[in-house]
């Protein structure tokens, strides 16, 4: 007879409590490591599916202090652009700010302006010589298309400029001063060497939390796949400023993963990389040692999910991810428990059995930022959730690939599905509720952080009538 062990979801157990020691919420710390180099203060990574992360998601996430990661069903120039545009937000200093030509006309700018997605550009000269600045304001009302953007711009005589070196103090000094809304800042040959906005200092002084590089720009991570274009992609990110790579294999215990992560160490060795997903000890091991700086635990808990249907395979999440954090501890590596996350509690469930931080996918899908379609139904709004092995998934990409589609029909096999969730608002609200909990979690652990919290939890198994009792019940909810 096979000897065939038990394994547990996050729905088997509980955490048992334990006498507290903060005397508020406010005094846990929920900082943490993404990988072995990177940290953040919320536990919490946004999904790489293209109804969870593009930038929007991206950008609040790394504000909030977590992080996103931007899928990678995009060209690869789409995917890179993406990435740009999070390490451009809330900056002290836009390195290398987009500029335009004097010599350009009326009907060329707008296209520009309209192309980066910016309400003003600098002018320069061929040497990058600052000439001056030409915003909307300058651009409002005009409807002559042939006039020059030399005719229209404020010319640098009249512009207040920084220096390089310029401190966060002395730039806002100058916004005092001068009631301007961007501040060029210049070499000694008056070559634009920056930019300093107001709006991005504003947005510094508000999310002090947030996940930043050593710049003070905000992380960003993108996922990969391991076919031969997996290198390209990977220039392309690398050379946009990506902080993290994701290896996105659904069976990531696999000699191809393993290749891959060496190649890109062996090309990148400053390149954090997430490899997964994985479910078992063996797995983690393996992809440590071949150059991981972090582990993606779940093969088939997500939401949307059907790999364990389709292919027999998985392991049920809570004992994966206890089994596979047990081995990345000897190596110091952080394992994040990616898929199958309801409700604040299952967060801390995962964390307690080791893991550094959850990647959530569904619970995050019906948020403003979640690139998913809004859906109307009987009067109720929902957003888009779906697999990225699911069939809308895969002639998705067929469709981009300029695959021919009905040949292509027969060889899907989705191991995924898609769904619709109900629409939460602003992912700032649904990260508070969850952090919140989390919070709760860990003081109810005795704890007051997540690596105390790993070291004091203890959990009990529960019967389904323990699952129904922690549930409401016997009530009819208002
Ligand atoms: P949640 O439960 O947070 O799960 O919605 C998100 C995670 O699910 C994984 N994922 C898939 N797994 N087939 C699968 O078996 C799929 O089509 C699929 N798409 C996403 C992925 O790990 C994600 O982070």
């Amino acid at each position: 007879m096979l000897e065939i062990p038990l394994k547990l979801s996050y729905d088997d157990v509980l955490l048992v409590p334990k006498k507290a020691i903060v005397n508020s919420r406010k005094e846990i710390s929920t900082k943490t490591k993404l990988t072995r180099n990177i940290l953040l203060n919320i536990p919490v990574v946004s999904a790489n599916m293209d109804s969870v992360t593009e930038f929007e998601m991206a950008i609040s996430m790394a504000r909030l202090g977590g992080i996103g990661i931007i899928h990678r069903f995009l060209t690869i120039k789409d995917q890179a652009n993406q990435v740009k545009i999070v390490k451009r937000k809330d900056n002290l200093i836009i390195e290398e700010p987009y500029s335009v030509n004097p010599i350009k006309n009326l009907a060329e700018l707008k296209q520009i302006m309209e192309d980066k997605g910016v309400n003003g550009l600098l002018v320069t000269d061929r040497e990058n010589k600052l000439l001056g600045i030409v915003t909307n304001r300058d651009v409002k009302f005009r409807e002559n298309d042939e006039m020059l953007v030399s005719e229209l711009m404020t010319p640098r005589n009249r512009l207040f400029t920084g220096w390089e070196g310029i401190s966060l103090a002395e730039a806002k000094d100058i916004f005092k001063i001068s009631k301007v809304e961007k501040l060029p800042i210049v070499n000694q040959n008056n070559q634009l060497v920056g930019l300093i906005t107001q709006k991005d200092i504003i947005k510094i002084e508000t999310h002090t939390n947030a996940t930043r590089d050593d710049k003070g720009r905000l992380m960003v991570g993108a996922a990969i796949g391991t076919k031969k274009e997996f290198m390209k992609r990977t220039d392309a990110l690398v050379e946009a400023g990506v902080d993290v790579l994701v290896i996105d294999v659904a069976h990531g215990h696999a000699i191809r993963v393993i290749e891959v992560i060496q190649e890109i160490k062996n090309k990148y060795p400053h390149i954090e990389i997430v490899a997964g997903n994985i479910a078992t000890g063996e797995a983690t091991k393996e992809l440590i040692e071949a150059g991981a700086d972090g582990i993606k635990i779940g093969v088939g808990p997500g939401s949307i999910c059907s790999t364990r249907i389709v292919s027999g395979a998985g392991v049920p999440q809570f004992s994966a991810v206890n089994d596979c954090a047990k081995i990345a501890q000897e190596y110091n590596v952080p394992v994040i428990a990616d898929g199958g996350i309801k409700v604040s509690g299952d967060i801390s469930k995962a964390l307690a059995a080791g893991a550094s931080s959850v990647m959530l996918g569904s619970l995050l899908a019906g948020t403003d930022e979640g690139p998913g379609l809004m859906i109307i139904k009987n009067g109720d709004k929902f957003k888009v959730s779906r697999g990225m092995a699911s069939f809308g998934a895969a002639m998705g990409r067929n469709y981009r690939e300029n695959k021919k589609v009905d040949k292509e029909l027969e060889d899907v096999v989705p191991e995924g599905v898609e769904a619709m969730v109900r629409y939460k608002g602003s992912v700032k609200e649904v990260i508070a509720q969850l952090v919140g909990g989390l919070r709760s979690g860990i003081s109810y652990c005795g704890s007051n952080c997540i690596p105390m919290m790993w070291e004091k939890a203890e959990f009990v198994r529960i019967s389904p009538a323990g699952m129904r009792e922690s549930k409401p019940h016997d009530v009819t909810l208002v």
